[in-house]
């Protein structure tokens, strides 16, 4: 049997049209979340299951707030407190998972490739809620949405990605889907903080001098992920230094720059506590988009059914799954 499925796993699948089919279905779900009876019947009758095996504030609750507001039933597992402390394994959580028929299931993982191993395990259609440092997909679509709402465009807008690139699934997603639709992205943080061969592979700028945000129509900051971080590994000499060399701080912006950061933020380390609070910063518009945008990846990946104009090409991840 054909296997029908579309999947979300991660940005360089997507193609410039799906992310503006996904973009304007969002914006169409706006006034749904202004109403006061919140909810469309969308999904009625259909199951999304939740399941994050990692901590999760934005991404956890928008999941569940979006698969509710079209009327599905919800399932939402946390690593924690299931039976994944008995020492069961993936496999077996999803197969458990699978046995109730979901339509779709949500997974954040801490290895790479986690939700596509799922999307194998399973029946559902399956959307990657972030897989170690490899790929946050909804995050680059929540983030693409929040930068043309605000500037009204995408193409040629300049990004500076600022910090711990090394560890960042946000940063992987957004620099596909950023150049994807047009953005001109250039990296900027300490040289042990940016993966080795990156420029090379996507074609973004790296700059070695935090001045280099001064470019940048968006400054997109990266929270430093202590927990990605090998033990023993010094990154940065210590996270003082980091916040004096590499700190985004109003000093360092000039009007007119927007600034960015996906959560959770370390305040005085990444990011100052006043910029975050300012008026250039959308990191409030960014958690807004996040429920629309989710909306509409569940709404995209239910009502579309069949091979072809799919958000990931089941079939392309199947071959790379085989090679
Ligand atoms: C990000 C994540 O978990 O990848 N957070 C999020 O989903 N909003 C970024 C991070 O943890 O720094």
């Amino acid at each position: 049997m054909t296997d029908t499925r579309r999947h979300l796993l991660a940005m360089d699948d997507v193609g410039a049209d799906d992310i503006e089919r996904i973009l304007e279905t969002a914006a169409g779900f706006e006034d749904v979340v202004e109403r006061d009876v919140k909810k469309v019947p969308t999904l009625r009758g259909r199951t999304v299951v939740n399941l994050f095996y990692e901590s999760s504030t934005r991404t956890s609750a928008s999941f569940e707030l979006a698969a509710k507001r079209l009327s599905a039933d919800v399932v939402s597992v946390k690593a924690a407190g299931s039976s994944v402390d008995k020492g069961e394994s993936l496999k077996d959580t999803i197969s458990t998972l699978n046995a109730y028929r979901p339509n779709i299931i949500v997974i954040r993982h801490p290895q790479i490739g986690a939700a596509q191993l799922t999307a194998r395990w399973s029946d559902a259609h399956v959307v990657n809620a972030g897989d170690g440092k490899h790929q946050h997909p909804t995050q680059c679509l929540l983030d693409l949405y929040t930068i043309r709402k605000r500037l009204g465009r995408l193409d040629g807008v300049k990004v500076a990605i600022v910090g711990d690139v090394l560890h960042s699934r946000v940063a992987r997603s957004n620099i596909a889907g950023f150049q994807l639709m047009g953005l001109d992205v250039t990296l900027v943080g300490p040289p042990a903080l940016i993966p080795p061969g990156i420029a090379e592979a996507t074609g973004v700028r790296i700059a070695e001098d935090p001045a280099a945000i001064g470019d940048a129509d968006v400054v997109y900051v990266l929270r430093m992920q202590h927990e990605r971080m090998e033990p023993g590994q010094n990154h940065v000499p210590s996270l003082r230094e980091y916040a004096s060399v590499w700190g985004v701080t109003a000093r360092r912006l000039r009007p007119g720059q927007v600034v960015m950061h996906p959560g959770p933020m370390n305040r005085g380390v990444e990011i100052a506590p006043d910029v975050a609070d300012s008026s250039a910063s959308l990191i409030g518009e960014q958690v807004e988009a996040g429920l629309v945008v989710r909306m509409a990846v569940l709404y995209d990946l239910m009502t579309r059914p069949g091979v072809g104009g799919v958000i990931d090409l089941h079939e392309r991840t199947a071959e790379r799954g085989a090679a």
